[in-house]
This record gives C-alpha cells, structure tokens and sequence, in this order.
C-alpha cells in the first residue's frame, strides 16, 4: 500500500483484461479519475460493464493488468479498499420470504462498515435514518422490505449504500425498472454524493437521464470506445461503434437527446 496522501488517483486501471474461461470480457482497460467525479459507464448488454464493477471490487480475477483504488491494490487489498466502497449491484434480490424491515436492509450498511464483531449504535441508526431520508423513504423505515415496489427497493439498496458512508460508490443499472420520479431521485442523490467529494461510477445502458449528471462518460464494449466530458463523447459515431447500430443524437436547445441505443426504447 502507499502512503496515504491526495495525490493518489481515486481509481486508476491499467492494461486490464479479464476472460471468463477462455473468452475475453474486458479487453486492455486503462483509465483514471484522477480526482472526486461522476463517471458513466455506458454499453450494450454484454459489453463487460458488471465486470469492469466486479474487478474494481476484486471480485473477478484479471488475466492482466494493474487495479489501484484510493491507493491500494486490487484484488490482493480488496478487504482493505471494500470497506472504502458502497457497491449497488445490478438486480439483487432480498429473498421475499425473509421478514427483513427497510431498517434492516439499510443498517446492513453499518453492519458491513463495523464488521460482526460491533454491536450498532445510537450513530449508526442515525446514519441509517439519514441515508434513508436522502433517497426520500424515511417514512418506510419500519416497513417490510418485501412489501416495497421495486423502485422503492431500489431506492433502500441505495440507501444502505450510502449509510456505508463510501468514499467510492459503485452503482450497476440503478435506473433500470424504475419510473422517471425515482430516476430523478437517485440521480439527484447521486449528484449530491458526488458534489459532497464521493467519486461515483455508474453503469447503465441508459443514456437519456444521465447526460445532465455525469462529469464523465466511459463507452464500452469489451474495450474503451472513448471515455471524456460528456459532451465531447456523446456522439453519433462514438455512440453508434459503442452499441453496433445506428445511434442518433438531437441537439434540443441546451438538451442532447439520443435515440436508438436502449433497445427497450
Ligand atoms: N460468470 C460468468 N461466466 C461466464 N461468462 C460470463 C460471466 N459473467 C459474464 N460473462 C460474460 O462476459 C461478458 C460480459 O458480461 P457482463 O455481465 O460484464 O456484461 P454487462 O455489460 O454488464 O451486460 P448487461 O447490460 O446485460 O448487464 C458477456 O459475454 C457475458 O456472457
Ligand atoms: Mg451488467
């Protein structure tokens, strides 16, 4: 590990390839964020985007390459840098039949940031409570989890997240299956975390919601197509390389609108 300093890259990737058995899922990844953002990951189903999340967390095992986070090394620190990490994955699933409260799912968060061996305190509860008040559910805290829609769940995975209280957020398609007043929730959440000086990474197939947000965009498909400013990226010949098929891209006024790229459009 290095000494600790604010020199060190929030995330920084090298050459990174990761197969599963013998076909490649991520291909010669190299990218940095240098300081705290909000990073996009946008690419078709397939293209490596839970993998590019699962290898940040050392859940996957690169064939080659170089993961560094908040100065550690990945995967050979992971226990050290997980507990720096709040991480959403992509469609998880409580099991309905468990009695678990929305309290429970978001103290989850405190529990995984202590350990088993800590009793929760008076603070955790609150940090609990306040993670839960940002994604606007403060009033479900006592509710079965398994009662909640899914954009509500949605929200309190978000929330237990949060109440890890991460210096990186790692977020899988949290938009998906949501309505457009729950995206506007998770998003502005999301803008605020990053505006408080948390690095965000999210992925998504997506585009539309998250133009505003994101100080950065990253399009992939089993390798970097580009990755910059959103405005400079988000085009029509990038866009359409990224996802294989004629993308357009309309200029409304201030608003980029893009058409074509989500296939559930
Ligand atoms: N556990 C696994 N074993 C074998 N192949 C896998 C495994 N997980 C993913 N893959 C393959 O790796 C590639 C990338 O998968 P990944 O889940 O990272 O894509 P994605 O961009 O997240 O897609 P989606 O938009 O559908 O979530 C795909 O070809 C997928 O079939
Ligand atoms: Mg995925």
């Amino acid at each position: 590990m290095e000494v600790e300093g604010s020199m060190n890259p929030v995330v920084s990737v090298k050459n990174l390839s990761v197969a599963y058995e013998d076909k490649l899922a991520l291909e010669d990844i190299t990218f940095e964020l240098k300081e705290q953002a909000f990073l996009s990951i946008i690419g078709p189903n397939g293209s490596g985007k839970t993998t590019l999340l699962k290898a940040l967390l050392g859940m996957v095992r690169p064939v080659t390459g170089i993961i560094r986070i908040l100065g550690y090394e990945v995967p050979s620190e992971r226990y050290e840098v997980r507990k720096q990490i709040g991480y959403v994955p992509q469609r998880e699933r409580i099991d309905p039949t468990k009695p678990v409260l929305v309290k429970d799912v978001v103290l989850m968060g405190r529990i995984a940031k202590k350990g088993w061996s800590r009793r929760l305190t008076e603070k955790d509860h609150d940090v609990a409570r306040r993670a839960l008040e940002m994604v606007e559910m403060n009033d479900f805290w006592d509710e079965p989890y398994a009662h909640l829609s899914g954009g509500q769940q949605q929200r309190v995975l978000i929330a237990r997240a949060l109440a890890t209280e991460p210096k990186l957020l790692l977020l899988d398609e949290p938009l998906s299956g949501v309505d457009a007043a729950t995206q506007d929730v998770i998003l502005n959440v999301l803008r605020e975390e990053a505006d408080r000086g948390v690095t965000v990474i999210m992925v998504t197939h997506d585009l539309n919601p998250l133009i505003e947000v994101s100080d950065y965009v990253m399009l992939l498909n089993r390798t970097i197509i580009a990755m910059g400013r959103s405005r400079d990226i988000l085009n029509e010949y990038l866009l359409s390389r990224t996802f294989m098929r004629r993308v357009s891209v309309i200029m409304a006024g201030e608003k980029i609108v893009i058409s074509g790229a989500d296939h559930h459009a």
